[in-house]
């Protein structure tokens, strides 16, 4: 039987590690996709621990950069020829105006254009399986996205709308992988999780002034174990939430811009141009 393959981005804090820790007995092999690689290995002996059977891969990708997107993608196109799940769930929060290595702003870099590359290079390995899944975690924050150019490159700097804008562009590329690809077989969905208690942003600040704010704002947050539910629910009824966003589990509509289809063709195709790809 061919082994099954789970491939995760940010699997070593928050959501995603909640997420594969609970995963660790529906797949036989992981990918555990981190820009920490010590990160990586403590938890690949916490995973070893829940399912001695697992077989466990620490791949490096920093997804704010290019290169290394580049260089993770290939390294899993010369190991493995599928896919069963990928999570796009790594994501960050900067509360000042920060650029990537390759130019683009540090939130559209690395919630958005490394996970759109990500995707586009492993969505061969993902139709070559038999699961066909890919699970992208959004946020509610697509809402505060401002519907204009320039998409990548802002020319002022707000962190709501900046990470609204890449959050946005993480609800398109779900319903641009369904739209285009489901009849096919593949199941894609954009997830919501909730408000979650977890390292999200808390660097973006002073770590007084990250704990303080989440102090303050504990009465909203679930914890991980609860907020990474959204997640695992995705992955584990993939028919039920494919084409579709959830918010907490629950099947909600989109609003605002992630409803306006003329926009997504522009965003998406502004991505496909920035990245000199001819199709996602
Ligand atoms: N928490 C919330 O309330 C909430 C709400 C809506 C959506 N979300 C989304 O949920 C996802 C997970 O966030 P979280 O709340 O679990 O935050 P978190 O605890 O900070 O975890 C974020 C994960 O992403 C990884 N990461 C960050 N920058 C990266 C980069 N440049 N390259 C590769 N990996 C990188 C982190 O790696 P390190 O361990 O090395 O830092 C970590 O594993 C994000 O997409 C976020 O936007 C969160």
């Amino acid at each position: 039987m061919t082994e099954t393959i789970l491939a995760i981005t940010g699997p070593t804090s928050g959501i995603g590690r909640g997420a594969v820790k609970v995963l660790a007995t529906s797949f036989d092999r992981v990918l555990l996709l981190c820009r920490n690689l010590e990160k990586g290995t403590l938890l690949k002996k916490e995973l070893t621990e829940l399912n001695t059977e697992l077989k466990i891969d620490i791949i490096k990708c920093d997804l704010s950069e290019l290169s290394s997107v580049q260089q993770a993608a290939d390294h899993i196109k010369e190991q493995y020829d599928h896919i069963d799940c990928l999570i796009n769930n790594a994501g960050m929060v900067s509360a000042s105006k920060k650029e990537s290595v390759d130019g683009y702003e540090l939130m559209m870099a690395t919630n958005y254009i490394g996970p759109f590359l990500l995707t586009h290079e492993l969505l061969p390995l993902v139709m070559n399986s038999e699961r066909k899944q890919i699970v992208v975690v959004s946020s509610g924050a697509y809402k505060f996205a401002p519907a204009k150019e320039p998409f990548f490159k802002p020319t002022r700097f707000n962190p709501i709308s900046g990470y609204g804008r890449s959050k946005l562009g993480t609800l398109y590329l779900a319903q641009e992988l369904h739209e285009q690809y489901s009849r096919e077989g593949l199941r894609a969905t954009a997830v919501h999780p909730g408000m979650v208690s977890t390292n999200i942003g808390k660097d973006s600040v002073s770590k007084a002034l990250g704990d303080l704010v989440f102090k303050l704002l504990d009465p909203f947050f679930v914890t991980i174990d609860e907020g990474c539910k959204s997640v695992v629910s995705a992955v584990e009824e993939p028919d039920k939430y494919a084409g579709v966003y959830s918010d907490e589990g629950k099947v909600a509509p989109v609003k605002k811009h992630g409803s306006d289809f003329k926009m997504r063709r522009e965003f998406i195709d502004a991505t496909l141009e920035e990245l000199h790809l001819n199709a996602l």
